[in-house]
């Protein structure tokens, strides 16, 4: 499964990747590797107002997401003997000819001609290579199953290999956005805002950076994965019926967002996490009361979803502050955003809440969880039934930096020959 499944991305042959040792290509081969962060939006893109340039019908921000816990990583190779484009998505050939990659391949080799002509005569190993065909091998370190929003990694992280490998420099968001809006985001660490812009070129629908990863040391995030099913509506399809049918969400574009983006970028330059964690609820509350406004209405939450909802208010009630806060994208896991003195106690809390199923798999990844003794007074006022298996694991990571080049070797996805190195790469 690929970050281009859910935009139709079928293969348009299969190919035994394992079968492929035939030419060594070696010497005229030239390759990068990067790798590329997820992002969650705390103010959420849905909605698009030109589809094919991919121009949002309001601006977003997110949280850059570190890669120690969830990345993508992509090696792109070209060379003069290959007959062909060809991209292999988690070990398995996918289809080169789909639009949005067909956007992103076009606009960096033009951007690279650009590049050569405007920078006279020289002859580098970069431009020699632009009329090559190129390998894009890309894999994610996380389950695409598990809901998580791979096409933003896999899209930022395409962009920035290509850019690596034809030594292109510069805006590159705008580029990523036409592989997928939120993969503009994923273009930069830390705290970023995807500027909706007004030109109908898109020239000026670009991400930009608000605040570097090391602004907040204290903010961590959760994933609580509610469920590795695949989602029904996908968000492209989805925020599509949304335009056409939600009153809500034009509501929602032209006078609800512009003052919370302004709002949002406020508390986070004050580290204000009780209005950056209320701000982000509401935002993720008012999305899916779009989702439910949309004629027939889109449910991405599940009973789970509603469940770790609850808990979060009634923990916060509790402490009488916003200590903890949610937000959901286009399916039922949440993404809990805290500081580092409650990850401890939250982690317990949603433990009790969904004590896990034993099969064997940890039920804690990323981050280091430590112990929480939790008093009898706290467990009856957050108290919620009790519903095992619910949440089949929980991520803890906390906001990183944006793509970058790898150095190392070991890393390098595609062989001497220019195929995968495995076939369950
Ligand atoms: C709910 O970026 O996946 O995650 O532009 O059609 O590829 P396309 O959609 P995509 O939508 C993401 C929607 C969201 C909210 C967000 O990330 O802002």
């Amino acid at each position: 499964m690929g970050w281009m499944d859910r935009h139709d991305g079928r293969r348009s042959r299969e190919r035994d990747t394992n079968n492929c040792n035939s030419k060594n290509q070696g010497g005229k081969m030239k390759k990068a590797t990067c790798t590329a962060p997820v992002n969650i939006a705390v103010i959420k893109y849905w909605g698009k107002r030109n589809e094919e340039l991919i121009l949002p019908i309001n601006s977003s921000l997110s949280v850059t997401l570190h890669q120690d816990q969830l990345k993508t990583t992509t090696t792109v190779a070209a060379s003069r003997d290959f007959t062909e484009d060809r991209i292999w998505l988690n070990g398995k050939e996918d289809n080169i000819s789909h639009p949005r990659l067909q956007s992103c391949l076009r606009e960096i080799r033009r951007l690279a001609r650009k590049r050569r002509s405007s920078g006279g005569s020289r002859e580098d190993s970069a431009s020699r290579i632009l009329n090559d065909k190129v390998h894009i091998c890309s894999v994610n370190n996380f389950p695409t199953a598990a809901g998580l929003a791979s096409s933003a990694a896999g899209y930022a992280c395409l962009v920035y290999s290509l850019a690596k490998l034809y030594g292109v420099e510069g805006e590159l968001s705008e580029i990523a956005r036409q592989g997928s809006g939120s993969a503009c985001r994923s273009m930069y660490g830390g705290f970023v805002q995807w500027v909706m812009g007004e030109r109908e070129d898109g020239k000026d629908s670009l991400a930009q950076l608000v605040e570097p990863e090391t602004h907040w040391p204290e903010l961590r995030i959760l994933i609580l994965v509610a469920s590795a099913e695949k989602k029904h509506v996908g968000s492209t399809a989805g925020m599509q019926t949304s335009v056409e049918t939600s009153p809500l969400l034009k509501l929602r574009a032209e006078s609800v967002v512009p003052g919370r983006m302004v709002e949002m970028i406020e508390a986070i330059k004050k580290k204000d996490f009780e209005a950056f964690g209320q701000l982000t609820m509401k935002d993720s509350n008012q999305f899916h009361a779009t989702c439910l406004d949309t004629y027939p209405p889109i449910f991405y939450l599940n009973q789970v979803s509603h469940r770790i909802i609850s808990l979060v208010h009634r923990y916060n009630t509790y402490y009488g502050q916003t200590k903890v806060a949610y937000s959901f994208d286009a399916g039922p896991n949440a993404v809990i955003f805290t500081l580092e003195p409650t990850v401890n106690e939250f982690v317990e809390i949603v433990k009790s809440s969904f004590p896990p199923e034993s099969n064997g798999d940890p039920y804690l990844k990323g981050l280091p969880v430590g112990p929480a003794p939790l008093s009898q007074e706290l467990l009856s006022a957050v108290e919620t039934d009790v519903c095992p298996g619910g949440v089949q694991y929980v991520i803890v990571t906390q906001p990183g930096p944006g793509p970058v080049e790898s150095r190392d070797l070991s890393l390098d996805l595609l062989g001497p020959d220019g195929l995968p190195k495995t076939s369950s790469a």
